[in-house]
């Protein structure tokens, strides 16, 4: 069997946690590879509604074992009590491991992420201020905490001393704030590692063993594709890849094991946090659709930014990411709206281009040219099958494709598990 990877195509948000506990059913292996606790993936199931920051969406169908990869950042408090809140919702968590790779968020991050965004005023990138990108800073800079280090204190007491000696005089010198205790900190990550302990291991060759008994192995995305530090509207990014070649290095298996990649769209845009947003609805509409759909983040609560569905982002995630395959969520937040509205390109400077520029100071600069649908104004909540939707959502599905290059697997019509049509198979 396969590893399939599920990549957030567009601002992050666009609906992986539903669209991964759906296809989690037919799994026996789902990693997530990226970012930290700034994701959020909703999942609505027979156990009720979940927000997941850590946990693979994965995790409801007992056999199916979940991976946190070596290349998410991990805030063990987070993640213990995501492990007791599903615990005491009656989720059995026996099948969750975590990367010995994977670095740790340490009280100096979520501190530092706060600080350095109150430093940049006015162009604050809006993180979601949990440590994540002060960690993964840290990891390149080779000043990073791995879980696996928690396994030996002595090993990590010298560690940690020596790094937090350094950290504190940045807090100290740079913000002019109270330097952190080591001990306080040692006592409280050392408890972390007992209790995480059984659950470390070197996950890939668990993963190995996956793919040798030709299981279905499915690689988690967090994040999405605009949010990517080298191809995302830099600076205003996130700091892992959540890109399909960053699932190669966040789970830890070569690129020629992935055989689909599936890109999850909203049926528009959305983006939480500052940065350009060519497609951007600052009226009516957009306000409409944010209430509608209740676009508010799952993991900071702030309202997200909505806007048309902009095709030049989608073929730019196609190209990027390799998809194979797509999945549309959210149609039937659409279901209103008497007419409907796609960027095909942007106007540069006077000029059509097709293209996603790199620099954000040229996409601030990019006007979308619209095309203009018909609207179905007709319920498609309830609609499991392809052809029963209304014709001008099969217009609306047809044209996308069209635009991004790439047949749609999946249209989601509602939050919940259940409401999914499935248009293609995926294998
Ligand atoms: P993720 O971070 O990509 O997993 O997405 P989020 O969970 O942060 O945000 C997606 C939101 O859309 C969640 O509130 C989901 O419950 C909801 N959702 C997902 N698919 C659909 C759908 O097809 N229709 C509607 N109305 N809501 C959906
Ligand atoms: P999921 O997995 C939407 C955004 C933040 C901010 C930028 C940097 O739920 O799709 P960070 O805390 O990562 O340093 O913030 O990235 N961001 C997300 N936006 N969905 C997410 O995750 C996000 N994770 C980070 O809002 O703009
Ligand atoms: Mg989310």
């Amino acid at each position: 069997m396969p590893i399939i990877a599920v990549i957030g195509a567009q601002w992050g948000d666009e609906g992986k946690g539903k669209v991964v506990d759906l296809l989690a059913e037919k799994a026996r292996v789902v990693v997530r590879f990226s970012g930290g606790d700034n994701a959020g993936h909703t999942v609505i199931n027979q156990y009720g509604e979940f927000g997941l920051h850590l946990i693979p969406s994965g995790i409801f169908y007992p056999g199916v074992t979940c991976i946190i990869g070596n290349g998410v950042v991990i805030n063990p408090a987070v993640l213990i009590n995501e492990i007791d809140q599903l615990n005491q919702r009656g989720v059995d968590t026996t099948g969750l491991f975590i990367s010995d790779r994977a670095h740790l968020i340490m009280p100096y991050h979520t501190l530092l992420d706060g600080l350095e965004e109150e430093s940049r005023g006015g162009k604050a990138i809006g993180t979601t201020r949990k440590g994540v990108g002060p960690a993964f800073a840290d990891k390149t800079a080779r000043l990073g905490i791995r879980i696996g280090d928690l396994l030996d204190k002595e090993v990590f007491q010298e560690r940690l001393r020596s790094i937090l000696e350094y950290k504190n005089t940045i807090l100290t010198k740079i913000y002019g704030v109270k330097p952190l205790s080591l001990d306080e900190i040692y006592n409280q990550y050392c408890q972390y590692g007992e209790r995480l302990a059984p659950r470390i291991r070197e996950t890939t060759v668990m993963l190995a063993e996956a793919l040798d008994r030709h299981e279905l192995v499915m690689l988690e995305g967090a994040q999405g594709t605009l949010l990517d530090p080298d191809f995302g509207t830099y600076p205003y990014t996130t700091s892992s890849s959540p890109l399909a070649g960053g699932s190669c290095l966040g789970a830890g298996v070569g690129p020629t094991r992935i055989d689909r990649v599936l890109g999850v769209f909203k049926a528009y845009c959305t983006r939480v946090g500052s940065g350009p947003m060519p497609t951007e609805l600052k009226d009516e509409t957009g306000n409409l659709i944010r209430e509608r759909a209740h676009e508010y983040g799952t993991t900071t609560g702030r309202p997200r930014r909505c806007g048309w569905f902009d095709a030049v982002v989608g073929r730019f995630s196609a190209r990027i990411n390799g998809l194979t395959g797509i999945a549309i969520t959210r149609l039937d937040v659409l279901d209103i709206l008497p007419s409907l509205k796609i960027c095909t390109s942007y106007k540069l400077d006077g000029q059509k281009i097709d293209y996603f520029p790199g620099s954000v100071a040229i996409l601030e600069r990019c006007q979308p040219i619209y095309e203009e649908l018909a609207g179905w104004q007709s319920p498609t909540s309830d609609i499991r099958d392809y052809e029963q939707l209304p014709v001008e959502a099969k217009q609306y599905i047809a044209r996308l494709e069209e635009l991004i290059s790439c047949p749609v697997n999946i249209i989601s019509v509602g939050a919940e598990r259940g409401q999914t049509i499935h248009k293609l198979p995926i294998f």
